[in-house]
């Protein structure tokens, strides 16, 4: 198998999209422990404080893993790079690798931007780049069916929704959830392009 190098950034007037560095910890914790209270009926990973150090361990993690092709998890910056908007990611999921040209992608967006539009605006740039830049033939996003703005998310973006898995367990590994599954392909991101 050749080598992959993964692209490293994107970027539009209103965000950066690149992979977390090692010293991105500080700014990961202040951008996640703010976002707590809007984090946590999502995302098991949400915690309501973190060491500076555990959170650094973290991003340089998510950078082994990108390097070594495992996973690429997406910082979210302010145009200016100083501010973490939230994260995104393209993962890895079912023993797949990067050749196999499929991943899903994950998102949060710190709680004092959410419902501004910019999540709508990062998946939205995240499949632009996705199926140019990125080998990625299918483009996947799933939610909690309770998760309203991860679902219109979607949408807006024009994911068709492919089905609903039913009795997954819930994210916190308490309970069951309808997970709703929305997918993309290279080829019909590139006809609606053309369209
Ligand atoms: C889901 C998330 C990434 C969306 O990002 P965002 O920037 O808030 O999304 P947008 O502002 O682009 O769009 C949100 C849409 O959901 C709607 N919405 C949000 N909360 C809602 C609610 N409780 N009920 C109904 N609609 C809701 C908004 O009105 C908007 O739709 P509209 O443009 O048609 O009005 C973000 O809210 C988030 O980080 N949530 C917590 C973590 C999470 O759930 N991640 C996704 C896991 S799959």
């Amino acid at each position: 198998m050749s080598t992959f190098f993964a692209p490293e950034t994107m970027r539009t007037d209103r965000f950066v999209l690149r992979s977390w560095m090692p010293g991105d910890g500080a700014a990961l914790r202040e951008a996640s422990v703010s976002s707590y209270e809007h984090l946590r009926p999502w995302l098991g990973w949400a915690v309501e404080d973190e060491p500076i150090e555990v959170a650094e361990a973290r991003v340089r993690r998510f950078r082994a893993r990108w390097l070594l092709n495992e996973d690429y998890v997406v910082g979210i910056w302010s145009p200016d790079g100083q501010r973490v908007l939230g994260g995104t990611g393209f993962h890895l999921r079912d023993g797949f690798g990067w050749a196999d040209g499929v991943a899903e992608i994950g998102m949060w967006i710190r709680g004092s931007e959410a419902n501004q539009g910019l999540g709508t605006a990062v998946l939205s740039a995240m499949l632009s780049w996705g199926f140019t830049e990125w080998p990625w033939q299918r483009l996947s996003w799933h939610c909690d069916a309770r998760n309203v703005a991860s679902r219109r998310v979607a949408e807006h973006v024009g994911m068709p929704l492919e089905g609903t898995l039913h009795g997954e367990p819930a994210h916190d590994g308490r309970g069951r959830r309808e997970t709703m599954v929305f997918g993309l392909t290279r080829d019909a991101h590139a006809a609606r392009a053309v369209s």
